[in-house]
């Protein structure tokens, strides 16, 4: 398996639990790629699924949680490979409507072979934005992470409804971001 939410998710678990639990998690989870991995590409969700459930046993956290944790992680991570994306950005939802039309699609020049998720923004007055997940892996619960990592990086606060949607499998998903005030 390759990608960066694998190699993130390796690392993530390595500096929240340790390398002893790590070490543990991969010999334990089946993977198909043996654990070799490049930056992104094409690659079998199921592996990530098959780490957090192991990680999940090991160390009694609940894997939603794990994943939600791990999206704010991955946020940080794709920020570090990527500042670019960031330069002349100063407000977030600005910058989480420009996601489909110019950050994925920057990545897909980059990297032809990624799988990405779509996303559809709808603006509702000043203080909300909706935002339309679907993916061909079922990554929803990485976005509220990913947008608490935006959130931070603006200084914003946002409170983040997550609404799953048929059929229900992490695959599509409505978000609703309300701004906070003060
Ligand atoms: C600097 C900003 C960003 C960059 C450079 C970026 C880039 C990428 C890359 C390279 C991947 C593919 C990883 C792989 O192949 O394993 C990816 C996946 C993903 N991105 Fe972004 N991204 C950014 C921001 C965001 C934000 C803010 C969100 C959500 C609010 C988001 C949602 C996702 C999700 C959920 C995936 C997992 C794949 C899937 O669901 O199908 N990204 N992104």
């Amino acid at each position: 398996m390759k990608g960066m939410v694998l190699r993130g998710l390796v690392e993530h678990m390595e500096s929240a639990f340790g390398l002893d639990v790590a070490d543990k998690v991969l010999l334990e989870a089946d993977l198909p790629s043996g654990g070799a991995y490049t930056t992104v590409g094409v690659y079998d969700h199921a592996e990530v699924l098959e780490i957090v459930t192991h990680l999940s046993r090991h160390t009694g956290v609940d894997g939603a949680v794990l994943v939600d944790s791990f999206g704010e992680f991955l946020f940080a991570m794709l920020v570090d490979a990527h500042p670019e994306f960031l330069e002349d950005q100063d407000d977030l939802f600005t910058f989480l409507e420009g996601i489909e039309d110019i950050i994925h699609v920057n990545v897909r020049r980059l990297y032809p072979e990624a799988e990405l998720p779509r996303f559809a923004c709808a603006r509702k007055g000043d203080d909300q934005l909706l935002m339309h997940y679907r993916s061909h892996r079922p990554f929803a619960g990485l976005v509220p992470g990913l947008i608490r990592g935006a959130s931070r990086h603006f200084g914003e606060v946002v409170d983040i409804g997550h609404e799953p949607l048929p059929p229900a499998d992490g695959t599509r998903a409505r978000f609703t971001l309300t701004r906070r005030s003060g």
